[in-house]
């Protein structure tokens, strides 16, 4: 048995786009020593993108649609930062990645508020009662009230709210932030080509001292905006913080790296440990695994193909849930029942790659595979085991997948099936006829598929409508599936795993079909297993 686990920090940080969520973190890694210039985030993705042409999109559209994990260490804790694709049309991957974090940071832009995007992954987070610490950010630029923003924050998501690092003034006024918790003040570093905040120790918010470092007249605005703050709003409250139900805020500037350290050292400090996991055991038993258990276990949240194309690798990142694992252990994969072999599993830091010699639960390692691992897999020591929570979704387009040279069927229909396990589209194969049919959720998906089967497989295809607009699971006994499926064979096909599906014209007909057949279910959503 092993505690290890209890100094692992796994979390990803939501928002809208724009927001600063690249920003920070990038300002976060620069804190921890990870990385020591700033930019070499972005100087990373930029060679990346040299050598992935479907990146461009992310170039032309500028959003961030791939995944990524990053593993750094700070004041004694490991910490795991999942990113997560800002633009809704990723939201699957988005909501699968949430499956395997353990909190979040919501960044929140100070003149934008709480924006749709934000809004839809809290409530993500909500389900699972993810803790949630909120990062106001771009409080150098002009920006609304303070209050106006917390109240919003309070308002909109129903949580309790505890500031705990306040503006000096903002926009033109902006002289830096006050840590009110520490009674610590914030200030620009001396040498701003450095760009690094200073901090100066104080008694309390009334320390004449802060009148010489700040300005009297800004800093009596402060003293009263903070004092009507630490009056109005609840303590913080670690219990209430883990539950879900109140957030820190801090205030800060990612570009400016104001708040930044502040920020990650209370993510140590507060944010949970690696918890429990829901799982299924082999006789449809519902289960938790603790991560203290002894066996080793873990899920597939995201398979990311082609990273580097000259590789032609394929990589499964996987969150341990439980148990010591150890380089060249042999785990089973529940759903194929077959055993793996882990030989060169991998940690991803800021700037490169490390081969995993062990890892416990809250990591995140990377798996290279041929196709042995896909979303939603299990892996581990304890036969039939399957962790729960990572559902596909029913698509919402459906399009028909034209080859534009037909010679090259068989590479496009691999090409289809390694993007589908992906997790990022699924495809469907009619019972009649010989096209078949990918289904994604959101429209960007389709564009990315496009340029990923031209530049990673050298197949053009069209991907044209197809009259079908909803797809639903069929769940019920065996004999009333069939039923319906010998009466609507036109209209069904089947997923990748050979589960009967229904193509419907519309959400309408699909809802019709549901209420003319109540011996079968039509699901959304699907657990694999
Ligand atoms: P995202 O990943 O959430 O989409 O946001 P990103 O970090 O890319 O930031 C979006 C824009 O906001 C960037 O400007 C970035 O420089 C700016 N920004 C982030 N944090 C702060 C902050 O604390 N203060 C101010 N004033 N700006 C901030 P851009 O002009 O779109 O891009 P760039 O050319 O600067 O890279």
């Amino acid at each position: 048995m092993t505690d290890e686990y209890q100094n692992r920090r796994t979390f990803a940080i939501i928002s809208h786009p724009d927001a600063g969520k690249t920003t920070l973190t990038e300002k976060l890694l620069l804190a921890s020593s990870a990385i020591r210039l700033a930019g070499e985030v972005k100087a990373k993705g930029e060679r990346r993108r040299a050598h992935s042409d479907w990146m461009s999109i992310e170039q032309k559209r500028g959003i961030s649609v791939t995944t990524s994990a990053m593993t750094f260490e700070f004041e004694g804790n490991v910490f795991n930062l999942l990113d997560t694709p800002g633009h809704e049309d990723f939201s699957e991957d988005t909501y699968r990645t949430l499956t395997a974090v353990d909190s979040a940071i919501m960044v929140v832009d100070a003149a934008k508020g709480i924006e749709p995007q934000t809004r839809k992954l809290f409530e993500v987070c909500r389900l699972r009662d993810i803790p949630i610490i909120t990062f106001i950010n771009k409080v150098d630029r002009e920006g609304r009230d303070p209050f106006d923003l917390i109240e919003e924050i309070s308002d909109q998501l129903a949580l309790d709210v505890t500031p705990k690092v306040w503006p000096i003034g903002t926009g033109g006024r902006f002289r830096g932030c006050y840590d009110m918790e520490h009674n610590r003040v914030l200030l620009p570093a001396e040498d701003q080509a450095l760009g690094f905040e200073r901090s100066v120790d104080v008694s309390s918010p009334d320390d004449p001292k802060l009148n010489d470092l700040i300005g009297a007249d800004i800093m009596d605005e402060v003293r009263g905006e903070m004092e009507l703050a630490a009056e109005g709003y609840a303590p913080f409250d670690l219990q209430a913080f883990r539950d879900g139900t109140l957030t820190p805020v801090y205030f800060g500037s990612a570009l400016r790296q104001f708040t930044v350290a502040e920020l990650l050292r209370d993510v140590g400090r507060y944010a949970p440990p690696p918890g429990k996991q829901k799982a299924r055991l082999a006789q449809n038993e519902e289960t938790s695994v603790d991560p203290d258990a002894e066996f080793v276990s873990g899920f597939v949240f995201k398979v990311q193909a082609n990273m580097d194309p000259n590789h032609r690798d394929r990589i499964a990142f996987v969150r341990m849930c439980s148990g010591k694992f150890q380089r060249k252990m042999k785990l089973k994969v529940t759903r194929t029942n077959k055993a793996l072999a882990v030989a060169n599993p991998i940690f991803f830091l800021a700037q490169d790659r490390q081969l995993v010699e062990e890892a416990v639960a809250g990591d995140i390692v990377g798996i290279p595979n041929h196709g042995a691992l896909g979303v939603g897999d299990t892996l581990t020591e304890r036969d039939g085991l399957q962790f729960l929570g990572l559902p596909d979704f029913a698509p919402e387009i459906i399009r028909r997948v034209r080859l534009d040279d037909p010679m090259k069927s068989k590479q496009m229909k691999r090409a289809m099936i390694a993007l589908a396990e992906e997790g990022a589209s699924q495809i469907f194969t009619p019972s009649l006829g010989s096209d078949f049919y990918v289904g994604v959720v959101g429209s960007l998906q389709l564009d990315v598929i496009r340029e990923r089967l031209k530049a990673e497989y050298d197949v053009a295809a069209s991907l044209e409508v197809c009259g079908y607009d909803a797809v639903r699971w069929l769940s019920g006994t065996e004999s009333d599936i069939d039923a319906f499926v010998r009466l609507n064979r036109n209209a069904i096909a089947h997923d990748r795993y050979g589960s009967p599906v229904f193509l419907a014209r519309s959400q309408w007909e699909a809802g019709y079909a549901e209420e003319k057949n109540p011996n079968v279910k039509f699901l959304k959503t699907r657990e694999r297993v």
